[in-house]
């Protein structure tokens, strides 16, 4: 089994809302610590709390991806310093153990903390005296012609996000496909696949939704396979505000998290919800709902689809938002924390993201 770096969150759970329940989440923060938290709900009412941490992702943790299959959690480090991905085993209260870390290559191509690269490795990753630490199985570097539009594509491309192609190929050696091309400084930082049966590894109908972190715009792609390569065609590119709007970080389908917009109160920003038409896969613009956090880099549907986590990087916090099931549209606030030290406006510190600890699944909307 090989995996492929990828900083995809996802989320998922179970719970029927008018019962107590609990579920889990985990929250990578820019201190160094990964924190496991207990969302007790009752009805529409509920609380966070913080009920373990761990180090083991070196300083700047982000983008952990949590796997129920194998109850391990990957997480992979922003500032490229020691060991910068590590594997945890998640037990059953949440609690987190260092199974493994790896010290990817580096980038010795531009010299960022976002490197144009993509890494492979093989798994488990291994750890301690006996066992060396896993060293990649491919890498792959981004080049770009020349410099972008926007400022912060003046030394090239920068991956954020990779998704993996749904069909595909059993070998987890990557092979090169022919680019798509996104309008320039589009700046794509997340995508997620959707189906209009619900089945993300059938070619039929399937679209890719990227969320364009430098245009603040969404945009769909249509998904056709043949000779062992995805092809990739543009078919629509919509703002993240409404009309008259401006800046959009993440995406979890049908949600943007707009960082910085301050659409409400002081320093609360705002989250974009779509529609997709199941027909035709067109994104449509619905409204724009307090994320409950300021900063907002992550946000996170569960799998029964009834609450959104997001996680708010200079508040340092994570608000759970009820959703509603068949509308997707979002409801009150049912739950928020402040988690570990708050960021400082605009700079890398504060929380970095948010994820459900269940199964992965695919957000619908009617
Ligand atoms: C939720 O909390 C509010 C305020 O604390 C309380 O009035 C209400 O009864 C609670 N509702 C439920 C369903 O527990
Ligand atoms: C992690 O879990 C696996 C079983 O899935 C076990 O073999 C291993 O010893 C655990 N690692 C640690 C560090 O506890
Ligand atoms: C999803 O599609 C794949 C590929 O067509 C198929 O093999 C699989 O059985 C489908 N899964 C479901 C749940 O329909
Ligand atoms: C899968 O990848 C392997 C290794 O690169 C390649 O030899 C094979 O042709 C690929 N298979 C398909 C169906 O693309
Ligand atoms: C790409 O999408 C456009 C707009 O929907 C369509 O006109 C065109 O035929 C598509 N091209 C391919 C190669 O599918
Ligand atoms: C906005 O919030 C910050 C931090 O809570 C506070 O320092 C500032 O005074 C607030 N500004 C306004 C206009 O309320």
């Amino acid at each position: 089994m090989s995996l492929i770096m990828r900083t995809l969150f996802a989320g998922f759970a179970l719970l029927p809302t008018a019962l107590a329940a609990t579920s889990m989440l985990l929250a990578s923060h820019f201190s160094g610590a990964i924190f496991s938290l207990a969302l007790n709900t009752q009805g529409s009412n509920g609380t966070l709390a913080i009920t373990s941490a761990a180090g083991g992702c070196s300083s700047t943790p982000t983008w952990p991806r949590y796997y129920a299959d194998t109850k391990k959690l990957y997480c992979w480090d922003e500032s490229w310093q020691g060991y910068s991905m590590a594997e945890y085993n998640v037990s059953t209260d949440g609690t987190l153990t260092v199974n493994g870390q790896a010290t990817p290559p580096g980038n010795d191509v531009h010299g960022l903390l976002t490197p144009s690269t993509l890494t492979t490795y093989a798994l488990p990753l291994k750890a301690g005296p006996d066992r060396p630490f896993t060293t990649p199985l491919q890498m792959e570097t981004f080049y770009m012609a020349g410099p972008g539009p926007n400022e912060r594509q003046h030394n090239g491309p920068h991956r954020t996000k990779l998704s993996l192609i749904p069909l595909g190929n059993s070998s987890s050696q990557l092979n090169a496909c022919p680019d798509a091309q996104t309008a320039p400084g589009d700046g794509p930082r997340h995508g997620e696949f959707w189906s209009p049966k619900g089945n993300t590894t059938s070619p039929d109908g399937l679209k890719l939704y990227t969320v364009n972190e430098l245009g603040n715009s969404a945009s769909s792609w249509s998904v056709t396979y043949g000779a062992g390569c995805a092809s990739l065609n543009k078919t629509q590119t919509i703002s993240t505000f409404a009309a008259g709007k401006v800046p959009a970080a993440t995406m979890q389908l049908p949600l943007a998290a707009n960082r910085n917009d301050k659409l409400f109160e002081n320093e609360t920003d705002s989250l974009a919800t779509y529609s997709i038409d199941p027909t035709t896969g067109t994104v449509t613009w619905v409204e724009a709902t307090s994320a409950h956090a300021f900063y907002p880099r992550s946000s996170s549907v569960n799998k029964a689809g009834a609450m959104v986590a997001v996680g708010g990087q200079t508040s340092s916090s994570v608000a759970i938002v009820a959703r509603d099931t068949i509308t997707g549209n979002l409801g009150s606030l049912i739950a928020s924390l402040q988690i570990g030290a708050q960021g400082t406006y605009t700079n890398e510190d504060g929380l970095s993201s948010v994820v459900w600890v269940e199964k992965v699944s695919i957000v619908r909307q009617v």
